[in-house]
C-alpha cells in the first residue's frame, strides 16, 4: 500500500540580507512537522527557498554596485548553509531566478490572461517596496505603508491588471466551507473582514524596472514579484511541464506554513490565482506568530539581529529548535532572550530530560553492571501510573501535532519527563539496591525508566534530530531498529532484557549563567567579568554598601493567575506600601494562584524590570529551590508590606 503523501512549505524569503532568527523559526517548525509526519507514516514533501525578483532586491544589489544575481548568490548560499547547520531536511529549494521556476509562471499569467482574467490598463496608486505591496490612497496610513509603517512611493504605469474582485464571493465562500483553511481562527476572522471591505483589482506587472519574469505576451513588462513568488508552491512541482509527477502526487498543498505577516497573500492571492487558473487551493495556511525581541523589532538598522550562527554555536543545534518551538506558543508572538534560552536549557534540557538519561543510565550500570534486567513480579501502583501517563501523553501529543500546536505538544512531552523524574524519587533505587530481596524491584524500576526514556525519545525527535542517536547509542539500542519507530511507541515494554547500557558524555551541558551571557551583538556582559573574577577568589565578600544596594521589601500578594501557555509562571499583583506590583514568577509548578493570594513575600524591589512572556515583571521574589522542591520565602508575622526587609 502507498504512503499518504503530505505537502508542506515555507515562505520563499527574500535574499536581500542574511536568514535572522525569525526566519529560522517558520523553517525549524517546518523542517520538524515534517519529520513528525515522515515519523507516522507519511511520503513528506518539504520545500523552502528564496524570492528572488522585484524592486526590492534590485535597489539593494545597485546600492552595492552588483547585479541582483551576483548580489543574491552567495546570500542565497547562506540560506542554505543555515538550513544544513540546523538539520533542516528539506526534499527541494527553489529560487525564483531559476528557470524551472520563470516556466510555469509565464504559463500562468499566460493562461489567466487569455481567460481574460488579466487585462492591460493605467496603474495610478503608491507602493510599498519593502514589502512589495500595492496600496490605494485610502489604505495609507498618515501617508504610510499600512502593514510596515515605511513611506510609499507614487507609482503611475501601464500595467496589467488581473480581476480578484471576481472571485471574491466564491473566495468567501470556501473560506466558510472550510473553517480549517486559514488557521488559526483570529486570523481567519481578520482576512474574512478584509475580503468582505472590498477587492480591488490587482496590478501584477511592473515597467519601470527589469528585475523580474517577463510577461509572456508583452516583454516591456515584468511580472509582479509577488504573482511570481506565491507561483513556486506549483513550479517547484513541475506543474504544467511533462514532469509534473510530483504535482499530482503532492498538490493540493496540506500546509502552507508563513508568519502573520503574509497571510493575506497567501489567503487570498494565491487562492485567487489558483481560481482563475483552474487549479484547487492548498488545504491550510497557518500563519504563526512573531518572534519579538525585548527591544522591539529586529531590524539591521538597530542592530538587533540575532545570527543564528552565532547561537548554534554557542548552545548547539537541538538546543536552538527546542527553545524555539516551545519558547513560542505557536500562532501568537513570543520573546526571544537569551536569558530564556538558557533557562530552558539549563532546566528543560540539563536538568529535567538530560538527568534522566544520566541517572537511569548511571544506575543501570552501577547495580546491574550495565546490564538492563526485565521486568519482574507484580505491576505496582506506581508503574501503572507511569505507564499510563507515557500513553495519555501519547494520545495529547498526537493531537497537539496534527494541529500544529508544536510548543504544547512538547510541553506534554516535558509533563512525561517530570513524572519519570519523580518516579525515581518515589521508588527511591538507590535505598532498594541496599536490600537483596528487593533486587527484583530495582531491576523493574530501572526497566521502566528505560521504557519511558525510550517513548520520550522518539516523541522528542522532530524537534531535536540529534538527540535520537546519543540516547539509543547510551540505552545500547542503536542496532536496534524496531524499537525507535512510531510503531513502537504506543507499546510499552519493547527494550529487549539483557540490553547493554553505556554512559555517554552529559546531554545537554548546563550553560554557567553570567558566563555566556553576551548578547551577539554587544561586547561582554559585565557580570561575564564579575564572574570570572569570582572564581579566582579575589571577590570572596561583598560589603554591606553592596548588600544594601539590594532593595528588599516585604509585598503583599493581592492577586495571582497562571501565565497563559507558560506552565511555571504565576502573574503576581504585589502591594509594596502605597505602590502595586506586576512581578512574573516561576513558581507556579509549586504554588496555585488561591494559594499565593493575601501571603506576604520578600520582593528584590529595585531589579530591572524586564519583560517575561509580554508581561512587564518590576523585581523578584524570593525563594529557595532543590531539584524538583521549591518554596517562596514568606513573612509570617503582620509585617506592613513596603517595610525592608534586611
Ligand atoms: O515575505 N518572527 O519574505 P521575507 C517570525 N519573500 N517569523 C519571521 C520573522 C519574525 N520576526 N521575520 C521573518 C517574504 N519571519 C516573501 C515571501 S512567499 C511566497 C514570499 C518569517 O524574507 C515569517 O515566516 O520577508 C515571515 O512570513 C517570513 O519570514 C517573511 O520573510
Ligand atoms: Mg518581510
Amino acid at each position: 500500500m502507498s504512503k499518504p503523501s503530505f505537502y508542506i512549505s515555507t515562505p520563499i524569503y527574500y535574499p536581500n540580507a542574511s536568514p535572522h532568527i525569525g526566519h529560522t523559526y517558520t523553517t525549524v517548525a517546518a523542517d520538524a512537522i515534517a519529520r513528525y509526519k515522515r515519523l507516522t507514516g507519511y511520503n513528506v514533501w518539504f520545500l523552502t527557498g528564496t524570492d528572488e525578483h522585484g524592486q526590492k532586491i534590485e535597489r539593494t544589489a545597485k546600492a552595492q554596485n552588483q547585479q541582483p544575481i551576483e548580489y543574491v548568490d552567495p546570500i542565497v548560499e547562506g540560506f542554505k548553509r543555515l538550513w544544513k547547520t540546523l538539520e533542516i531536511n528539506y526534499d527541494d529549494f527553489i529560487r525564483t531566478t531559476e528557470p524551472r521556476h520563470k516556466e510555469v509562471v509565464q504559463y500562468i499569467f499566460k493562461k489567466i490572461y487569455e481567460k481574460g482574467d488579466i487585462y492591460k490598463s493605467e496603474y495610478q496608486g503608491w507602493y510599498c517596496t519593502p514589502c512589495e505591496t500595492f496600496w490605494t490612497e485610502r489604505q495609507l496610513v498618515e501617508n504610510n505603508c499600512p502593514d510596515c509603517g515605511r513611506p510609499v512611493e507614487l507609482v503611475k504605469e501601464e500595467s496589467f491588471f488581473f480581476k480578484m474582485s471576481k472571485y471574491a464571493e466564491r473566495l468567501l465562500k470556501h473560506i466558510e466551507d472550510n473553517p480549517d483553511f486559514i488557521q488559526p481562527v483570529s486570523r481567519r476572522n481578520e482576512m474574512v473582514s478584509f475580503i468582505k471591505s472590498g477587492l480591488e483589482d490587482l496590478c501584477v506587472s511592473r515597467t519601470t524596472f527589469d528585475w523580474g519574469i517577463p510577461v509572456p505576451i508583452n516583454e516591456k513588462h515584468v511580472i509582479y514579484v509577488w504573482f511570481d513568488a506565491l507561483t513556486n508552491y506549483i513550479s517547484a512541482l513541475g506543474y504544467s511541464t511533462e514532469n509534473d509527477e510530483k504535482f499530482k502526487t503532492y498538490w493540493p498543498c496540506d500546509v502552507h506554513l508563513v508568519g502573520k505577516d503574509i497571510v493575506r497573500f497567501h489567503t487570498v492571492i494565491w487562492p485567487i490565482i489558483l481560481m482563475a487558473a483552474e487549479i484547487e487551493l492548498p488545504k491550510k495556511v497557518m500563519g504563526h506568530g512573531w518572534v519579538l525581541l525585548e527591544g522591539g523589532k529586529m531590524s539591521k538598522s538597530k542592530g538587533n539581529v540575532i545570527d543564528p550562527h552565532l547561537l548554534v554555536d554557542k548552545y548547539g543545534v537541538d538546543a536552538i529548535r527546542y527553545y524555539l518551538l516551545r519558547e513560542l506558543p505557536f500562532g501568537s508572538d513570543g520573546y526571544y532572550s537569551e536569558e530564556s534560552l538558557i533557562q530552558r536549557i539549563n532546566s528543560d534540557l540539563a536538568n529535567d530530560l538530560g538527568n534522566l538519561v544520566s541517572r537511569t543510565v548511571a544506575m543501570v550500570e552501577k547495580y546491574f553492571d550495565g546490564v538492563l534486567p526485565g521486568p519482574q513480579g507484580q505491576e505496582e501502583a506506581l508503574d501503572t501510573d507511569l505507564r499510563e501517563v507515557a500513553g495519555k501523553t501519547l494520545e495529547d501529543y498526537k493531537e497537539l501535532m496534527e494541529k500544529l500546536d508544536l510548543s504544547n505538544a512538547l510541553s506534554v512531552v516535558w509533563r512525561l519527563v517530570s513524572r519519570s523524574n519523580k518516579y525515581i524519587d518515589e521508588n527511591v533505587p538507590w535505598a532498594l539496591a541496599k536490600d537483596e530481596n528487593q533486587r527484583g524491584r530495582l531491576g523493574t524500576v530501572l526497566y521502566n525508566l528505560t521504557e519511558v526514556i525510550r517513548i520520550i525519545t522518539i516523541l522528542v525527535s522532530p524537534a531535536m534530530p540529534l538527540l535520537p542517536p546519543k540516547v539509543w547509542e547510551q540505552l545500547g539500542l542503536t542496532q536496534n531498529q524496531e524499537v525507535q519507530t512510531w510503531e513502537s511507541v504506543s507499546t510499552w515494554g519493547q527494550i529487549p532484557q539483557g540490553t547493554k547500557v553505556q554512559k555517554g558524555p552529559a546531554l545537554f551541558p548546563r550553560i554557567e549563567e553570567g558566563k555566556t551571557e553576551a548578547k551577539d551583538v554587544t561586547p561582554p556582559a559585565p557580570s561575564q567579568e564579575k564572574a570570572e573574577e569570582k572564581e579566582t577568589g579575589e571577590e570572596k565578600y561583598i560589603t554591606i554598601d553592596e548588600f544594601a544596594r539590594v532593595d528588599l521589601r516585604v509585598a503583599e500578594v493581592i492577586s495571582a493567575e497562571k501565565v497563559e501557555k507558560a506552565d511555571k509562571l504565576l502573574k503576581l499583583e504585589l502591594k509594596v506600601g502605597d505602590e502595586i506590583r506586576t512581578v512574573v514568577s516561576g513558581i507556579a509548578l509549586h504554588y496555585s494562584p488561591e494559594e499565593m493570594v493575601g501571603k506576604k513575600v520578600a520582593l528584590v524591589a529595585n531589579l530591572k524590570p524586564t519583560k517575561l512572556r509580554g508581561i512587564l515583571s518590576q523585581g523578584m521574589i524570593l525563594a529557595a529551590s532543590d531539584s524538583d522542591k521549591l518554596e517562596v520565602l514568606m513573612v509570617d508575622k503582620d509585617i506592613n508590606s513596603g517595610n525592608p526587609v534586611k
